[in-house]
């Protein structure tokens, strides 16, 4: 074979393999164009190679040299061909390419926060029980925080210092206004529209100005209970709230009253239930005291009540084995997803 031949071989090897690498879009192609053109055995390069002994002796170094120099460009061609692709296939998914072999990918299903789940399983109990529900703001006024549950002007328990106080100017000058430090704010709203017999609870958020730490948060959930009827006793509280506790927490709870004060009930006790291995406070109740059924226009020689408090959180807290309150406002997916 004559030089001039070999080299007209070599340049349609070199135009139809760079042809083809250039045009290669997948995995598949460039592997068959590799095998065509570069493959040891029987690729077309290979072949060429073998015109190479045909071409007379003292033409050979130029053919051989211009062989060296197709292979390189093949080769070359090959290469940025595969980088190509390759980055092609790791930098963009083919989304319109749907593979029903892949495994699918599970959707996260979301739920209802813990504190949530809790007051809706309460309304339940308390459903059961013939409670009905009823809500208050959250903003709420010195009258059914504080004055109409009997807590005068100079207690304590409406310093600065205990309180979320709001200033709003309103129409009438500056009206003073507090983010609410208890659910008791529910019990008078509910007697100021509704005449007796009561039988309510209430269930929402409260805030204090505490520090944050493992027991106590700036904002918690109370459950307020308030019955009102004719010849209600302390005997018929501790039985609602025995029933409460027992259908809540499981069926061996055991409740026990400590002699207490708050202003709002004549006595009053703080409620502890014993589950497991231990007794634990989740709020105070007492028998409604006559001074708030007088200053709501009911008469306290007529009926009497009982009404109660108590942490959701805690309740929460206490039958999961939630140790620090904090857990609940952390949004932490791995904590809120056990529930
Ligand atoms: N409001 C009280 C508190 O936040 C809890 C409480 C005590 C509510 C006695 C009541 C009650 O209804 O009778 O600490």
């Amino acid at each position: 074979m004559g030089l001039a031949q070999f080299f007209q071989e070599l340049d349609r090897l070199a135009a139809d393999s760079l042809e083809a690498f250039s045009r290669a879009q997948d995995v598949a192609t460039l592997e068959s164009g590799r095998v065509e053109f570069l493959g040891a055995k029987s690729g077309r390069l290979k072949d060429v190679q073998k015109q190479l002994g045909g071409v007379p002796p003292d033409e050979r170094p130029a053919a051989g040299k211009r062989f060296n120099e197709v292979k390189q460009q093949i080769q070359s061609a090959f290469d940025s061909a595969r980088d190509r692709i390759h980055a092609g296939v790791t930098q963009v998914p083919q989304a319109h390419v749907f593979d029903p072999t892949e495994p699918g990918r599970r959707q996260r299903i979301g739920r209802r926060h813990p504190i949530t789940q809790t007051i809706e399983e309460l309304k339940d109990i308390m459903g059961r029980l013939g409670f009905a529900v009823a809500d208050g703001p959250e903003i709420e006024d010195e009258w059914h925080n504080f004055e109409a549950l009997n807590i005068p002007r100079q207690h304590p328990a409406r310093d600065p210092l205990e309180n979320f106080y709001l200033s709003v100017a309103g129409a009438t000058g500056n009206t003073v206004r507090l983010l609410r430090s208890q659910t008791s704010t529910v019990q008078i709203r509910v007697m100021e529209r509704t005449p007796p017999p009561i039988r309510i609870i209430s269930l929402g958020r409260v805030y204090r100005p505490d520090t944050a730490d493992a027991t106590h948060y700036p904002m918690f959930h109370q459950m307020e209970g308030l019955l009102i009827d004719r010849q209600v006793t302390m005997a018929d509280l501790k039985s609602v709230l025995r029933m409460f506790a027992s259908s809540y927490l499981g069926t061996d709870v055991h409740i026990r009253f400590r002699p207490s004060f708050f202003p709002f009930t004549e006595p009053s006790v703080e409620v502890d239930f014993q589950w497991n291995d231990g007794w634990t406070e989740f709020g105070g109740a007492g028998m409604v005291d006559p001074h708030v059924l007088q200053s709501v226009g009911y008469d306290p020689e007529e009926v009497t009540g009982f009404a109660f408090g108590l942490g959701i959180e805690r309740l929460c807290m206490r039958r999961h084995g939630i140790t620090d309150i904090r857990e609940f406002y952390k949004n932490d997916v791995r904590f809120l997803e056990q529930f």
